[in-house]
């Protein structure tokens, strides 16, 4: 027989039928009901023991985190809380889990910081269930998206020679020996005699190989891990993330943000309609969480009201130079609340302004663009008649609330003579990226696109407020466990 998975037993239209059901015990009651859950959805399964003819030795072996198997009736529960449950007749124990040792007891409520120490275990729990489903669903809903509009699916590489931020923050990749490290005369090291007989890092972004191929297809996007080495350990950043980077062919920063908006918009829309119960879940945990906080602290919405706000409402889309000037007349700046004071144009965002912007002024999603093109990548778009001194690009970052920048793209500067200039001045080694600078050589266009941190998506849908907490094993400072 084989059998069901407890999501379609829960959602079945028959009963009196003889069911198999496998998967985990999470509660074992009055030495009679077990709650069964299989991951399938995070709705458990009752299933009541015969205990006066079950031995004793079995019914000891029910504990929290056991894997068994049940044969049994399904028949309208008698209880509250389910439709179903299953009349046991045949159990059989296929993994046993020593109650005195097995970590993750409900009884004790586990602390995020304990279940991180135990990421293997912790998607046992209800919590981390509904979470890792509602990533799959999300991650689902974005090739959905792209395919239905017609992009192509790139893999960039992830062994790249190429530091498309420009930032410095990779992660190197060498085969060479640590002891005995083949030096140059001027005693660096010798590239030459490494494995790919140059220097190589993880890639920061798939950017500067996906413009290349959008350059061929028109539309195209990717998704895959990207890596940042930079040392910052906050709830918003992990070493090795996810990112989604859609490109377009003649598209400018007025489509860039029109296809950003309605990207993000249809996958909270698709992860309403598909995970339903998780969602709702994951809110009951959320207001849970804040109770311990002080008033001024909660979320003014709860977590479904929130996703719902974004649907509903465009984003504002507001310039660097007009957010400055908010920046600058705010409270917190005049009263030195802020841990970086605005003085002037120019300065770079700290996510505490960002912050501020987007929950304390206008209450929404935010999309800030044209920033002063010395904070900004390299391949970002001049804009034309910028006053000297005060250069802008075509850059845009979309601001959510609770989560700061989740989204950070521009136009591309198309023109070659003005990239080469940016590049001279950046001393970017014009060799290494020639092959990029040919798609601006051989029929070059307007193009853009943008970079989505999926975590931070995960983050914002799922209302947890620790990154670590939504992707399986967390890359940070200081860890690398499983
Ligand atoms: O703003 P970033 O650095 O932009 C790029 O990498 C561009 N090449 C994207 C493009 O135009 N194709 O990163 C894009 C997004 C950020 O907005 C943020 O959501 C996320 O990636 N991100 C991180 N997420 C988690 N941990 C980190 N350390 C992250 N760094 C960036
Ligand atoms: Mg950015």
């Amino acid at each position: 027989m084989r059998h069901t998975k407890v999501k379609d037993l829960l959602n079945s239209t028959t009963t009196l039928q003889e069911v198999n059901a496998k998967g985990w015990v999470r509660t074992f009651r009055n030495n009679q009901f077990i709650a069964l859950n299989d991951g399938s959805t995070i709705n458990n399964i009752q299933c009541v023991v015969d205990f006066e003819n079950t031995p004793d030795e079995t019914l000891k072996r029910i504990t929290t985190g056991a894997a068994v198997s049940v044969i049994g009736t399904l028949i309208e529960s008698k209880g509250a809380g389910q439709k179903y449950e299953i009349q046991v007749n045949k159990l059989e124990i296929l993994g046993d889990s020593d109650a005195e040792k097995f970590p993750i007891q409900p009884k004790n409520k586990p602390s995020l910081d304990f279940l991180r120490e135990n990421a293997h275990l912790r998607v046992r729990t209800n919590m981390f269930g509904a979470i890792m489903r509602v990533r799959s669903v999300l991650s689902f809903a974005v090739h959905n998206y792209f395919q239905q509009k017609g992009f192509v699916y790139v893999n960039t590489p992830i062994i790249t020679g190429s530091d498309a931020e420009g930032a410095g923050e990779m992660f190197k990749v060498t085969a060479l020996p640590f002891d005995n490290t083949p030096r140059t005369e001027d005693g660096k090291v010798n590239y030459k005699e490494d494995f790919f007989e140059k220097e190589t890092n993880l890639t920061v972004s798939g950017q500067l190989e996906g413009e290349t191929y959008a350059m061929a297809l028109g539309q195209i996007y990717t998704f895959g891990p990207t890596f940042r080495a930079e040392n910052s350990n906050t709830s918003r950043h992990l070493a090795e993330f996810w990112m989604i980077e859609p490109e377009v062919a003649f598209n400018n920063l007025d489509d860039n943000m029109d296809l950003a908006e309605d990207f993000i918009q249809y996958v909270i829309k698709y992860a309403l309609d598909n995970c339903q119960d998780d969602l709702k879940f994951l809110e009951g945990r959320l207001l849970d969480e804040e109770k311990s906080k002080p008033q001024a602290e909660r979320s003014e919405m709860a977590l479904l009201e929130k996703l719902n706000f974004v649907l509903e409402n465009n984003f504002k889309r507001v310039s660097y130079t007009e957010a400055i000037d908010i920046l600058r007349d705010s409270t917190p700046n005049k009263k030195k609340k802020f841990q970086y004071i605005i003085n002037e144009w120019g300065a770079d965002l700290q996510s505490e302004h960002e912050r501020y912007l987007v929950e304390k002024h206008f209450k929404c999603p935010v999309i800030l663009f044209d920033y002063p093109a010395n904070i900004k990548a390299f391949y970002m778009r001049l804009n034309d008649n910028t006053e000297p001194g005060r250069e802008t690009v075509r850059a845009m970052d979309i601001l959510f609330p609770g989560i700061g920048e989740i989204v950070g793209g521009s136009e591309r500067e198309e023109r070659y003579d003005v990239l080469i200039e940016k590049m001279k001045a950046l001393e970017i080694d014009e060799e290494e990226l020639s092959w990029y600078l040919d798609t601006r050589r051989f029929g070059s266009a307007t193009h853009a696109g943008f970079g989505l941190g999926f975590e931070r998506l995960v983050l914002f849908v799922t209302g947890m407020t620790n990154i670590r907490d939504v992707i399986p094993f967390p890359r940070t400072p200081g860890n690398a466990e499983f």
